[in-house]
């Protein structure tokens, strides 16, 4: 069914309207409405929702063709006939630029109107899609260009995780060292990147880890950065970028300062010459060493703290062992012991770390036990043992205090639980034990067994390893005890600490 048009005829002659008006009263299909003027037009044009409006050419006040002018600027989807005596192409040019105009030439027959309703509607139809497909197309690429940025965006921000999330992986500062060559591989596209450290009041460095894309290449081919770039690099603080000895590659060195003094240098170097460094990746290699500057300052106050706490704490196990001269070095030979069957079960660093501290701090708790029972020469009585079964709570207790060493807490209380569960102080059984005290109490039994106590000679090695066996499953997790016969029959476990 044809569309039910609302049509603005628009002439200052009276007989035209009245034409139209009757030619389309027959029809029905279309309502006329009708201005005799411009103005009057673009009051109608306003307020009804007008499909398409045939226009007079020759007008007062405003002519046909500035009426389609500004009926386009209102909407450019109402298509607009101009009629006229007189068509010509420069009109055509002029008016077709903005939206749909056609003409019709005077006289015409009122026949000849439908089919150019029609026509214009189409001519519309096409325009008003070459609009939103345009709109469309506009869209699309906008969309896209606001994609790539966010792509952008979050590989930035991508780079920037995995900066803070590797920094904060690092336990240690040579830890960190090594994570920051090794970022400076991933963010930049670097060949080789080296941490150097600055030694003997400055005038020295050394490389103390390397990054080598081609992991065929080794420290000995390394593009090194002279002792005066250095030196100039550490002298003022900032970074440069520089030219690679020989003209090899570009390199740029970023000074890492300690509350504002140097201590080293990260250099990253790119082999080819005409290769260099982009802005954002200096802008990230920048941000790193920002950010691992101060985790370097942190971990190093943290190892300070670290190791002059393992210091004290040391000390009072030292001067427990020093009340009874017969469990002199102990704690370290436990934790040798320990150590040794902990790296052969294939333990972390970190673990090992952890059994150093445990194992030399097991029996701290001993610092609460009085002397009269501690150093007491013959047996116990039931009493007296059950006080000195409560060093492993009050060692954990001193630990637990300092809130770094969860695990080696732990450790501590459990060294002499029994796999079996009938060990103290939380009678803890087989896997519940931790995997470290269960190590531990391997070693601790194995050397007290073979040192002389007050009450009793040592042992000969042998027959304290008869011993742990015997007890294998019963005390001991059997799995720690295999492991342990293994390294004592191989002669790993002999050299025992003595003054
Ligand atoms: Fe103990």
């Amino acid at each position: 069914m044809e569309e039910h048009l609302k049509i603005l005829v628009v002439d200052d002659e009276e007989c035209i309207l009245d034409i139209f008006k009757r030619y389309f009263e027959s029809s029905k299909n279309h309502t006329i409405l009708t201005a005799g003027n411009g103005f009057e037009a673009l009051e109608i044009i306003k307020t009804e929702q007008v499909n398409c409006c045939f226009t007079d050419l020759a007008m007062p006040k405003l002519d046909g063709l500035e009426l389609a002018r500004k009926i386009n600027q209102y909407d450019n989807t109402i298509p607009v006939v101009v009629m006229t005596g007189y068509p010509s192409m420069d009109i055509a040019i002029e008016t077709l630029k903005n939206g749909v105009v056609d003409f019709i030439t005077k006289p015409f027959k009122m026949e000849q109107i439908l089919p150019t309703i029609s026509r214009v509607m189409a001519s519309r139809t096409h325009f008003v899609n070459n609009i939103l497909l345009k709109e469309e197309y506009e869209k699309t690429k906008k969309l896209v260009k606001v994609n790539e940025e966010l792509q952008g965006k979050i590989k930035d921000v991508e780079t920037i995780n995995l900066i803070l999330q590797n920094l904060d992986q690092a336990a240690s500062s040579q830890d960190l060292f090594k994570i920051l060559v090794n970022l400076t591989g991933k963010i930049t596209p670097c060949d080789e990147a080296h941490f150097y450290l600055f030694t003997n009041e400055m005038n020295d460095y050394e490389i103390i880890t390397s990054f080598f894309r081609n992991e065929k290449r080794t420290t000995d081919d390394a593009v090194l950065i002279e002792k005066e770039t250095a030196q100039k690099v550490a002298g003022d603080g900032i970074p440069y970028l520089i030219k690679g000895s020989n003209g090899i590659g570009n390199i740029i060195a970023i000074p890492l300062k300690i509350k504002s003094k140097v201590f080293g240098i990260l250099a990253s170097v790119i082999h080819h010459e005409n290769k260099s460094f982009g802005e954002k990746e200096i802008y990230f290699l920048n941000f790193l060493i920002e950010k691992a500057s101060s985790s370097i300052e942190n971990l190093a106050l943290y190892e300070n703290i670290y190791e002059n706490l393992f210091s004290t704490l040391y000390a009072f196990v030292e001067t427990i062992e020093a009340r009874d001269p017969y469990t002199k070095l102990h704690s370290a030979n436990v934790s040798r012991y320990a150590i040794a069957i902990a790296r052969e079960t294939g333990c972390s660093h970190e673990e090992i770390v952890k059994l150093n501290v445990s194992g030399n701090l097991h029996d701290i708790g001993k610092i609460g036990i009085p002397d009269s029972i501690l150093l007491k020469p013959g047996q116990l009585t039931v009493d007296e043992y059950e006080i000195i079964k409560k060093h492993p709570v009050i060692g954990s207790n001193i630990i637990g205090h300092l809130g770094m060493w969860t695990d080696e807490q732990a450790i501590i209380r459990h060294h002499h639980e029994r796999f079996d569960g009938r060990g103290y102080p939380d009678r803890l059984k087989g896997k519940n034990i931790p995997f470290l005290a269960r190590i531990l109490s391997v070693a601790d039994v194995f050397d007290a067994l073979t040192t002389d106590r007050s009450y009793r000679q040592k042992m000969p090695d042998n027959v304290a390893v008869e011993v742990v066996r015997e007890n294998s499953g019963s005390q001991f997790d059997p799995k720690i005890v295999d492991i342990f016969l293994d390294l004592h029959s191989k002669g790993l476990l002999k050299n025992k600490f003595n003054l």
